[in-house]
């Protein structure tokens, strides 16, 4: 998606080999008529999939999985990271561990918000190491829905999640895949598909 990679290119901010800072449009202050464009193309690519549902993580995965909602006309459902004080017997969780932080938070979901008739794209703003994307798996694997695929904006693609995925079987679409930032410079990996 070239918007988002110029974007990237012009605010995005290198803080190490590893992490890119996109506070300026995803991550802290967000870009609604940017974002309407991500919902559009994940709307796009997984049109003819008959989701019913989008479940993503808060807090950044919440503005892209929006979007895409809107477009593809079905409530986006967002995994807590705090255990709500209520319902806690009510709840399918999962354990994500941070390897960034270091540490490991349980992610939950209501049982009201899937079900098993429910067929789910998986949405979050960056993809490291997949640990967040597999807890959300599990949410959706605990509530017996179909997953149909999992919608990420930014990929790192030099970190092992994308691998992981695919290798699953998992169709993975990531708007933009950073294939590196060495030197304080983002490269892309080149469309694989047409
Ligand atoms: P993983 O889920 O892929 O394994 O990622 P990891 O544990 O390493 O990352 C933890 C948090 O940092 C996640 O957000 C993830 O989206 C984010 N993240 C990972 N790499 C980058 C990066 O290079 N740049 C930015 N901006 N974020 C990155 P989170 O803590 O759940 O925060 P949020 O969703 O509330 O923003
Ligand atoms: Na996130
Ligand atoms: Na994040």
């Amino acid at each position: 998606m070239e918007l988002l990679k110029n974007k990237i290119i012009e605010e995005g901010k290198v803080l190490s080999d590893t992490v890119l800072k996109v506070d300026s449009f995803l991550n802290h202050q967000v870009d609604p008529k940017l974002m309407k464009q991500v919902g559009e193309e994940f709307a796009n690519k997984f049109k003819s999939a008959g989701i019913t549902k989008i479940l993503t993580i808060e807090s950044s995965g919440i503005a892209p999985a929006t979007m895409t909602g809107l477009e593809l006309d079905v409530p986006v459902v967002f995994a807590r990271k705090r255990k709500s004080l209520t319902l806690t017997d009510h709840l399918y969780s999962a354990e994500v561990y941070s390897f960034t932080k270091k540490t490991s938070n349980e992610i939950s979901v209501s049982k009201d918000f899937l079900h098993e008739d429910d067929i789910v794209l998986v949405m979050d703003d960056f993809l490291a190491n997949g640990q967040a994307a597999l807890g959300l798996l599990e949410i959706a694997k605990q509530a017996k829905t179909t997953v149909i695929g999992v919608g990420i904006v930014i990929e790192k693609g030099f970190q092992f999640g994308g691998k992981q995925l695919r290798d699953k079987g998992i169709r993975v679409e990531s708007l933009a895949i950073v294939e590196s930032m060495s030197d304080g410079k983002v490269t892309f990996k080149e469309e694989a598909r047409i």
